[in-house]
């Protein structure tokens, strides 16, 4: 089975060809330079970029595995969360290339995408934890199997790739700063105790990140010069991202002490490149002789491959939609709305 998946949520225009499972080709468009202009991704710009680009895109990628239109058997597109008109550039596009195949449709949750892409190199052994941690979400949920994904907890505020965008700001780096910030805490000395574990004393599964985001503000204003000037930068990366993991990793634990039947941890989102994020969580499920799935660090941040991945994985399933299916904008829950074809016994 042939599948095209289409990414457009954000700021890149993505698409890959999966079949059977196995990612045969992707081509990407980062729009990333345009939106460091600004310091972040601004909407009507991000439309307009995957507007020049998706048909281009489309034209490479077909070109570079040779094949035409009609040998793909389901266009799978991301729709939502995420900006509203870059989504529907995908949409409109992913409905016009199936209609005119004659190959079937889906929409995908980008979310649930960047956590089944983990299975693209390495199958998944269900059920398992899931932590997402992009640019705009911060989320555990409970996978029973591809498709049937509990939320258990969630930022209330800012996201993990968030702070490290704002923060990253302030200390001059360019936009997107995760992996500039990665890369100076790597060389860095961190000290565990200079930020604070911000939202620890509950029971829950929920996370805040803005305190420890301002937290690191008033740092960076307080000691601008030193901060930036004599070296120092690199410590402070590393005593943030060290702040910003264990949070993570102390409701990964509490997540798996109360659900103990999960022996997986997938890992996922655009964070999970982070190098002493992967290290931690390798090494929590290594003491709890458990096992995690994280995608390479070029399939963490958004891509065509987690949607035709997703896509291959649903389609293999039964799923699909009809062509009148909504795009679904930031802010609204991406509804589980999937029709199905053939019989229903495999998802008892
Ligand atoms: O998943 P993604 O590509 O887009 C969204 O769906 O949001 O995630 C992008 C986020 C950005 O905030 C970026 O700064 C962050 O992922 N990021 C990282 C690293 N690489 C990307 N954060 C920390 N460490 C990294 N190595
Ligand atoms: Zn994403």
């Amino acid at each position: 089975m042939l599948c095209l998946g289409i990414e457009s949520s954000c700021d890149e225009t993505a698409m890959a060809v999966v079949e059977d499972g196995t990612l045969l080709g992707q081509v990407l468009s980062s729009q990333s330079d345009v939106h460091a202009l600004f310091g972040g991704v601004v909407p009507e710009l991000a439309s307009r970029e995957h507007n020049r680009f998706i048909g281009v895109l489309f034209d490479e990628l077909l070109e570079k595995l040779g094949i035409t239109p009609d040998s793909i058997d389901v266009v799978g597109v991301s729709r939502g969360p995420g900006l509203l008109g870059s989504l529907l550039t995908g949409v409109a596009f992913g409905k016009a290339v199936a209609l005119g195949a004659g190959a079937r449709f889906l929409g995908v949750d980008h979310l649930k995408a960047h956590l089944l892409v983990a299975g693209l190199e390495q199958e998944i052994a269900y059920p398992a934890l899931g932590l997402l941690v992009s640019g705009g979400h911060t989320q555990i949920y409970r996978m029973d199997s591809p498709w049937a994904f509990t939320l258990l907890g969630q930022s209330l505020d800012d996201a993990a790739g968030e702070v490290f965008d704002k923060v990253g700001a302030l200390l001059g780096l360019a936009y997107p700063c995760g992996k500039q910030f990665d890369a100076l805490a790597t060389s860095g000395r961190g000290d565990a105790s200079f930020f604070p574990r911000p939202y620890l004393k509950n029971d829950n599964l929920d996370f805040s990140f803005s305190g420890l985001k301002t937290a690191a503000s008033q740092f960076i204003e307080a000691h601008q010069n030193d901060a930036t000037s004599n070296g120092k930068i690199e410590d402070f990366c590393a005593s943030f991202n060290i702040s910003v993991v264990e949070t993570l990793r102390v409701k990964v634990q509490r997540a798996l002490d109360l659900h103990g039947d999960l022996q997986s941890l997938v890992l996922a989102g655009g964070v999970a490149a982070n190098s002493l994020l992967r290290k931690t969580m390798g090494e929590l499920m290594q003491q709890r002789g458990g096992r995690l799935f994280v995608p390479s660090p070029e399939l963490c941040t958004d891509n065509g491959a987690m949607i035709a991945f997703a896509t291959w994985i649903l389609s293999a399933h039964g799923f699909y939609h009809d062509l009148d299916m909504p795009t679904i904008p930031r802010g609204t829950p991406v509804p589980c709305d999937m029709a199905i074809r053939g019989n229903r016994e495999h998802l008892a």
